[in-house]
């Protein structure tokens, strides 16, 4: 495709997905137009949609990055070490994914795990943002620098990010570290351990 109708092409699909997700008016509604949604040319890799797991009424929400192979062969979010790591953090806490609803960035693998490309974070975030709406959680965890960085539109890394209260628009909203970047630097585990301890007190304030 020449640029410029390569440019007019992402337009549209844009478009179309602020449309599609704006359009939902509940989760089953949004899990729909996902499923139908064709602007992204992940779906055409990915075995499965992720959408969400846990329970859509829990006052806490994490978002995470993307799915990896094994979330794309069950179709359902952080079920692999990254996900088994994330549920004994959870657990640390006394919660777990009765307590807690967990989505990604993006609901679709990218091919051998590579990094998503700004363009499919962007294609996607109207997708995401009308998830959070719709969950209406009262407290919100950015598991990773994409996720921190794409919804609180913010360029420092997580390490920046993380380790305090910021907001997604009124939603209180704290950033940690990514699990799989955890199993990569144990060392960073103390850290995490504080973010959670912080997580918990603060739910605990809502409850
Ligand atoms: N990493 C993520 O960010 N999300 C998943 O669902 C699995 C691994």
């Amino acid at each position: 495709m020449v640029p410029a109708a390569a440019a007019a092409s992402a337009d549209a699909a844009l478009k179309s997905a602020r449309e599609a997700a704006a359009a939902c008016h509940d989760i089953d509604a949004l899990k729909a137009a996902l499923a139908a949604f064709e602007g992204c040319s992940l779906r055409t890799t990915a075995k499965n949609l992720v959408f969400g797991d846990g329970n859509p009424k829990a006052p806490l929400m994490l978002i995470g990055e993307a799915p990896g192979a094994d979330e794309d062969r069950e179709g359902r979010p952080f079920v692999g070490v990254s996900g088994q790591l994330l549920d004994r953090m959870l657990a640390a806490i006394g919660q777990d994914r009765s307590g807690a609803y967990i989505t990604n960035i993006l609901p679709w693998r990218p091919p051998g795990n590579r990094k998503p490309t700004p363009a499919e974070i962007l294609l996607c975030q109207p997708f995401v943002e009308r998830h959070i709406e719709l969950i209406a959680p009262r407290l919100l965890v950015f598991i990773g620098g994409t996720a921190a960085g794409t919804l609180l539109d913010r360029a420092e890394g997580i390490t920046r990010l993380r380790g305090r209260w910021l907001s997604w628009r009124d939603v209180p909203a704290m950033a940690i570290y990514h699990p799989a970047y955890l199993l990569r630097q144990p060392a960073l585990k103390k850290q995490a351990w504080k973010d959670m301890l912080a997580i918990q007190q603060r739910l605990e304030e809502l409850s």
